[in-house]
């Protein structure tokens, strides 16, 4: 609830501020007291929005110990800024990247807010995932990670994510120590190209892998430090 109200904050201030901004000098009669409340709030800073809006299901520093909601601590910038964008509807166009949730988080942000959230979460500290998985299952997530199934035209993750999962800005996300649960989702959502915003680079690769493929790799993911 807390969140929800701070974004109609956020919202209403951005609608309302430019005009009380330039209004209340002169509306105001010039003996009127004033009052803290009359105060125009001083704009949120992005440590403010962090704190305030994202905090909730991302932390403070963006290691979200909810395993549904993605750790943003330590991934690229560009990459960030980019979701962000992608999340938010455009004039009559639906957004990019289909997240109910995350499209009312983004709506008040602005283009520079979107820049400064991505450089703020690039500079956390990475805490992984410390959810565990069995052995079985993380040996075969490494060898798809690693070598992909050239019998099944499944490519490497690694070309693209790293060796490490530490990713290749700009365009490649950073995927070590990330909530297996998360990254199964959106292995699950790109497949069903329910998201879409990577041009079918994702689609191609996960279209060729089984259902226990997309589940040992996630879990082998959530593993790299
Ligand atoms: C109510 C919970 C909630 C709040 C609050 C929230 N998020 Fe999210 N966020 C999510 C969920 C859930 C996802 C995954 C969406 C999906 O399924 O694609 C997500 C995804 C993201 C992603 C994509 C990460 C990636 O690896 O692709 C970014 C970036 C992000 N959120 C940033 C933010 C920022 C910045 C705020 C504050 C302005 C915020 N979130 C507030 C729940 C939330
Ligand atoms: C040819 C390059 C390429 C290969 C190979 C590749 N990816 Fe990706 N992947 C991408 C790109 C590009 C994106 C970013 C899409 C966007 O901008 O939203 C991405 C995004 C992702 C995401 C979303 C990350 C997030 O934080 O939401 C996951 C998860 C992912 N890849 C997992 C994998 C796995 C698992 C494999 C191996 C089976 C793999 N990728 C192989 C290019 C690749």
């Amino acid at each position: 609830m807390k969140m929800i109200k701070m974004m109609i904050m956020l919202a209403a201030f951005a609608m309302v501020a430019p005009i009380s901004a330039e209004t209340t000098e002169d509306a105001a009669p010039a003996d009127a007291p004033v009052t803290p409340a009359d105060a125009p709030a001083a704009p949120a800073t992005i440590e403010e929005i962090a704190a305030g809006v994202c905090a909730g299901c991302h932390n403070a520093d963006g290691n979200s110990v909810i395993p549904m909601n993605p750790i943003l601590a330590g991934q690229h910038a560009e990459y960030i800024t980019k979701q962000l964008m992608d999340f938010k509807a455009t004039g009559d166009e639906p957004p990019k990247r289909n997240s109910p949730v995350m499209s009312a988080m983004v709506a008040a942000l602005s283009q520079e807010d979107m820049k400064e959230l991505g450089a703020y979460y690039a500079k956390q500290k990475t805490i992984p995932s410390q959810i565990t998985a069995s052995e079985r299952l993380l040996e075969a997530g490494k060898i798809i990670y690693l070598g992909g199934n050239i019998e099944n035209g499944i490519p490497a993750c690694a070309s693209c994510h790293g060796p490490n999962g530490s990713g290749i800005p700009p365009h490649y996300p950073a995927l070590a120590g990330q909530h297996a649960e998360y990254t199964l989702t959106q292995l699950d959502l790109f497949n069903k190209s329910e998201r879409a915003n990577d041009n079918e680079v994702m689609l191609q690769v996960v279209s060729r892998m089984s259902a226990n493929e997309k589940r040992a790799v996630s879990a082998y993911i959530s593993t790299i430090r």
